[in-house]
């Protein structure tokens, strides 16, 4: 099938790719021209695993191609993914400037009946938004057929999870359109659920704040587990076991970060506060989360007299591991707190690099994990980096003034650490 993407980021560079590889012709668009030259020439401007190889393979199969042409890209394809960004507002709403743009576009270049699929995370009740702005828009009075087909990729996984995803959930209000769609799909061995437009958009929502639930639920089982002294690794596994709750998202940490989950929660409380129908427990995840930060500096405070002169060294800025995104990560709220007890910070990260600001602000960077903990008194792991496991921890201990590690993400083998003589404390683990 002929498929048009417009919105070549991270998700819709993936899909294209993904697509391609299920034999359809695609087409993918973006306004932005730098992208689009990039793309040309076969190099992806974001990583992202075995993508870039895929990427070429596709292209040199004549399955995949790019263009900034709008008007010419509208016109001759009759199914439309959106995949623009719906970034979150100052206010925690998204931003549906883009979206909205898109849909106006594909209003005015609509030469015919088109099928439009909304694959942005939108508020619930979008996508018959989408459906009337290109109404609005158009002179043409040939049907638009809009959809809703969310989408479930992971930074650092995004190739896997969309060549191999759980399930589909395709949603609209028009059975020939969940009927094209499916063909689309047909190549895919998982599940796909057919359901309206808002019930995907629901199912989104409510699977990523089920997620952060999982997580929030963890971290203050983590803390119980500090008090009593019980190692939450046993707990999660334990509970893991369990084929009702299941093994992942089971992890205590610093709490999530990124660019989906702290705005997608943000989001839906707001969508339920609109309609008095306040979500209760999410409201306690999302505070649980925020505060996950403050009990981890909290631990770090109780070990010494004073932060004021101490030397501390910051392990990874990422707001996970195999991505060089930073977007909400928790790195930053640590660094800052440490900033206003007067601590000199200096931070490692196999990929990201510290922005002015920060170097403004007196944070140094040390682009080799033994340099930045050269005479440090505590290090902090933020980033479950595997280049962390892999460090040999006796030189460490040889480099730093004081031996103290306090790992936000529980990576390190507390017995092996503490036999080199560190004082050594997880999350619900030490
Ligand atoms: C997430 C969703 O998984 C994906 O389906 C959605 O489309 C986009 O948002 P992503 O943001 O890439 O993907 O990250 P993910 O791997 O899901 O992790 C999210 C956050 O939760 C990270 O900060 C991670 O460190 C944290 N996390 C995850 C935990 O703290 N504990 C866990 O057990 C799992």
């Amino acid at each position: 099938m002929k498929v048009l993407i417009i919105g070549m980021g991270y998700v819709g560079t993936t899909m294209g790719v993904v697509f391609a590889n299920a034999g359809h012709e695609v087409t993918g668009l973006d306004i932005d021209e730098g992208k689009i030259d990039s793309l040309k020439k076969g190099k992806l401007y974001f990583y992202e695993p075995g993508l870039q190889e895929m990427l070429v393979n596709q292209m040199d199969h004549q399955r995949l191609s790019f263009t900034t042409d709008t008007k010419k890209a509208i016109e001759n394809h009759d199914i439309l993914f959106i995949t623009v960004g719906t970034p979150p507002l100052e206010n925690g709403n998204a931003d549906l400037t883009y979206l909205k743009k898109v849909a106006q576009m594909i209003g005015r270049f609509k030469n015919r009946e088109k099928t439009i699929i909304v694959k942005s995370t939108v508020p619930i009740g979008t996508t018959s938004k989408v459906e009337q702005w290109i109404s609005e828009a158009g002179a043409d009075s040939n049907p638009v057929n809009v959809a809703m087909n969310p989408e479930f990729l992971r930074e650092g996984s995004a190739l896997q999870d969309a060549l191999y995803p759980d399930r589909i959930i395709i949603g609209s209000d028009n059975k020939t359109t969940l009927k094209t769609l499916h063909k689309l799909y047909q190549s895919f061995s998982c599940p796909i659920l057919k359901t309206t437009a808002m019930a995907a958009e629901t199912i989104k929502y409510a699977s990523n704040a089920f997620l952060a639930t999982k997580i929030s639920f963890i971290n203050e089982m983590a803390k119980l587990c500090d008090t009593l002294g019980v190692n939450i690794k046993d707990v999660s596994k334990g509970m893991g076991l369990d084929d009702r709750i299941g093994p992942h998202f089971l992890e205590p940490g610093l709490g999530y970060g990124g660019s989906c989950f702290p705005k997608d929660i943000k989001e839906l409380l707001l969508t339920a506060d609109t309609y008095q129908r306040p979500l209760h427990l999410l409201k306690e995840v999302e505070k649980i989360n925020k505060n996950q930060s403050s009990y981890f500096i909290e631990k770090v405070k109780n070990s010494f007299d004073t932060l004021e002169g101490k030397r501390i060294a910051i392990f990874g800025l990422a707001f996970k591991s195999h991505t060089d995104d930073t977007r909400e990560s928790v790195s930053f709220p640590i660094i800052d707190q440490l900033l206003e007890e007067k601590s000199n910070v200096v931070v490692h990260d196999p990929v990201v690099q510290l922005s002015k600001d920060w170097v403004g602000k007196g944070v140094q960077q040390s682009s080799d994990p033994y340099e930045a903990v050269k005479g440090c008194d505590a290090i902090l792991i933020c980033t479950n980096w595997p280049v962390y496991k892999e460090l040999d921890w006796e030189r460490v201990h040889q480099l730093v003034k004081q031996p103290y590690i306090f790992d936000g993400r529980n990576m390190l083998e507390a017995k092996k650490v503490k036999d080199l003589q560190f004082h050594y404390k997880g999350i619900g683990y030490s």
